[in-house]
């Protein structure tokens, strides 16, 4: 993308973490923002401190799980600016646990958000970043996009439908102005570890010993990963990869791509 000044950009998931993130840091760039999250009291905060640093951002409350709410919040965004430019399908959670103790409504609540509110995100705005003479769609995988990982096997499913939807719709979209890029973060310092599912059989200090596990390993901040994803954009990168796990990850990958498990096993005991 040549220039983010007066573009539009979408942002799910914008009431904390890396959609926070993107949301200051595109708007210090010069970007008009419409910014949603199902959680209205981050959101709210993520709209005050975008006005605070002298920028403009539209916000909603939309649940990206539901299409009704999303192809309502598409319109808006078109009725209120005009256009969109960029959108970033961020919003997602995580679930642990393994996969025999999983209910299905814990199943089917993380695929709604992580797959079909991504699926809704990119479908219900692509026919208005079609009419734009420079767009982009970035995709929020995950560096467990690229892996299976134990007590993950539900988030790692979402993460790889993302990735195989976002790299199948690039070459659906290559005569078109659409960059489409696909993000693999690795451990990002978030609350996604805090706002995680456990589903199964569970301590009841499990939920705050997994959020604080997380956090020290998590090696990447949320405003250096944003700022990766926007050079990411203006550079119309394909897939980018966020943190020095997410890029070691993808290398073991490619070398061992049946034989990864047992090295991560290794590296991570
Ligand atoms: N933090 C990491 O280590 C990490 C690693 C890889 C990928 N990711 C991905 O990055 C993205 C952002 O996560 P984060 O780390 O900033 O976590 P976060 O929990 O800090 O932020 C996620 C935001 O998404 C919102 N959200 C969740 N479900 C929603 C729904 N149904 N509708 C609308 N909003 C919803 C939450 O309210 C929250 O504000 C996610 O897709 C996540 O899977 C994160």
């Amino acid at each position: 993308m040549q220039s983010f000044k007066d573009k539009v950009a979408v942002i799910t998931g914008a009431g904390s973490g890396i959609g926070r993130e993107l949301a200051l840091q595109l708007s210090a760039r010069g970007c008009r923002l419409a910014i949603a999250d199902y959680n209205k009291k981050g959101l709210t905060e993520t709209a005050r401190l975008v006005k605070q640093s002298g920028g403009a951002a539209m916000h909603a409350a939309v649940n990206v799980a539901d299409l009704k709410q999303v192809s309502k919040f598409a319109r808006d965004v078109i009725k209120k600016y005009g256009q969109a430019d960029i959108v970033i399908n961020n919003a997602g959670v995580t679930l642990f646990g393994k996969l025999d103790n999983f209910s299905y409504k814990d199943i089917k609540w993380i695929t709604d958000i992580n797959f079909w509110g991504v699926v809704y995100g990119s479908k219900e705005f692509m026919p208005y970043l079609k009419e734009r003479p420079e767009a982009a769609i970035v995709n929020i995988s995950s560096a467990f996009g690229l892996i299976g990982v134990p007590s993950q096997t539900a988030y790692c499913a979402t993460k790889f439908a993302v990735r195989g939807l976002t790299e199948s719709l690039r070459r659906e979209l290559k005569s078109t102005a659409i960059a489409v890029s696909c993000v693999h973060p690795g451990g990002i310092k978030t609350n996604i570890a805090r706002n995680a599912r456990f589903s199964g059989n569970f301590s009841k200090d499990a939920p705050d010993k997994f959020a604080r596990r997380f956090e020290k390993v998590a090696g990447t901040t949320a405003a250096k990963a944003a700022e990766t994803i926007i050079n990411g954009i203006a550079k119309k990168k394909k897939r980018i990869l966020i943190g020095g796990d997410a890029k070691l990850i993808d290398v073991v990958q490619r070398l061992f791509p049946v034989g990864y498990g047992a090295l991560m096993d290794l590296l991570y005991k």
